[in-house]
């Protein structure tokens, strides 16, 4: 039985590209629906087809501009309850102010919950996103929230490299979990670096290493790459203890304009990453790139969704 009339997914500004993809994926229509800033800068949405009843699926990562891209999903959710949608799905398949998940100083916002606050309060019924920055920010919602992950997509497409002999190498203690994922999934060793950071100015230091890396294939994992001075102080670390080669695999490309400096470098082999977000910041020119889509597992959750599948059987 489907609990809701027709499915109906729709796109922001932030990702129209993934938003096709996905709609191919379905084989159908992405949704027509006009979203724009007038002179002040206000923004004003409008769905041009019916949507009364049905399921409606609103794709908008939250990247740069963010507060603008963030704004344009929430006035989309409300045109959307105001036009009586019989669901909406808000699909964020990158979550921003998701490292702004805890009071870790005096007197600091928890803002990753304050968007959720965000987000229910326009009216989201659900969500569907693609590995948080902390699984946790999942119990921020009073809402089903449905979090994917890129990084079984990561480890198959590293297999498909044959590389000589891999390490996964988690950027910090806290990424250690899905980097061992990864290394369990291509059957390899893992090591994880121990980062510092000092204040809230974005410099990240490598300190130490756990693990042999040495003459070995270094596939450096993390969730997120903004500033890229983690993993360029990894690279570092890796190529003083005479590594074969440095691979970088992130799931979103975040990539401030400097993280362009920092890692279009020789010392880089390869960086992976998926198209969560598009990059809006630069490019790379010298290091290799490759680009793993996403729209195939937002493609598969929304039709679990839509039609009362299990969306964890994806990853089995
Ligand atoms: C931090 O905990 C994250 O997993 C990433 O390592 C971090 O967001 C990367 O930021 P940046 O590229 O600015 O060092």
């Amino acid at each position: 039985m489907q609990p809701f009339r027709e499915l109906a997914v729709f796109s922001g500004n932030a990702h129209r590209e993934l938003a096709e993809s996905v709609c191919k994926h379905l084989e159908m229509p992405l949704g027509e629906c006009e979203v724009f800033e007038f002179s002040n800068e206000e923004i004003f949405v409008r769905f041009m087809d019916n949507i009364r009843e049905r399921d409606v699926f609103l794709i908008q990562p939250i990247v740069s501009p963010v507060n603008t891209r963030l704004m344009e999903l929430l006035v989309m959710i409300d045109a959307a309850k105001r036009a009586s949608a019989g669901r909406i799905t808000a699909v964020i398949p990158y979550y921003a102010y998701g490292r702004s998940d805890k009071k870790d100083q005096p007197r600091v916002p928890v803002t990753a919950r304050l968007l959720a606050n965000f987000l229910e309060v326009a009216g989201a019924d659900r969500v569907l996103t693609l590995d948080l920055h902390a699984g946790q920010i999942q119990g921020f919602f009073n809402i089903p929230v449905d979090e994917l992950t890129a990084f079984p997509m990561i480890a198959d497409y590293f297999r498909s490299e044959n590389l000589q002999s891999p390490v996964v190498v988690a950027t910090d203690v806290g990424g250690a979990k899905r980097a061992r994922d990864v290394a369990e999934r291509l059957g390899c060793e893992l090591a994880i670096i121990d980062k510092r950071r000092s204040g809230n100015d974005e410099q990240a230091e490598a300190m130490t290493l756990i693990g042999e890396v040495e003459g070995h294939d270094c596939i450096i994992v993390d969730d997120e790459i903004l500033t890229g001075g983690t993993v360029a102080s990894a690279v570092r670390l890796l190529r003083s203890r005479g590594v074969r080669s440095v691979q970088v695999a992130c799931v979103h490309p975040v990539f401030a304009s400097k993280a362009f400096d920092a890692l279009d470098t020789k010392d880089v082999d390869q960086i992976v990453f998926t198209d969560s977000l598009p990059l809006v910041h630069g490019a790379f020119s010298q290091v290799e790139t490759a680009t793993l889509s996403t729209a195939a597992i937002l493609g598969d959750a929304i039709h679990r969704i839509h039609t009362g599948g299990s969306v964890g059987a994806l990853f089995r």
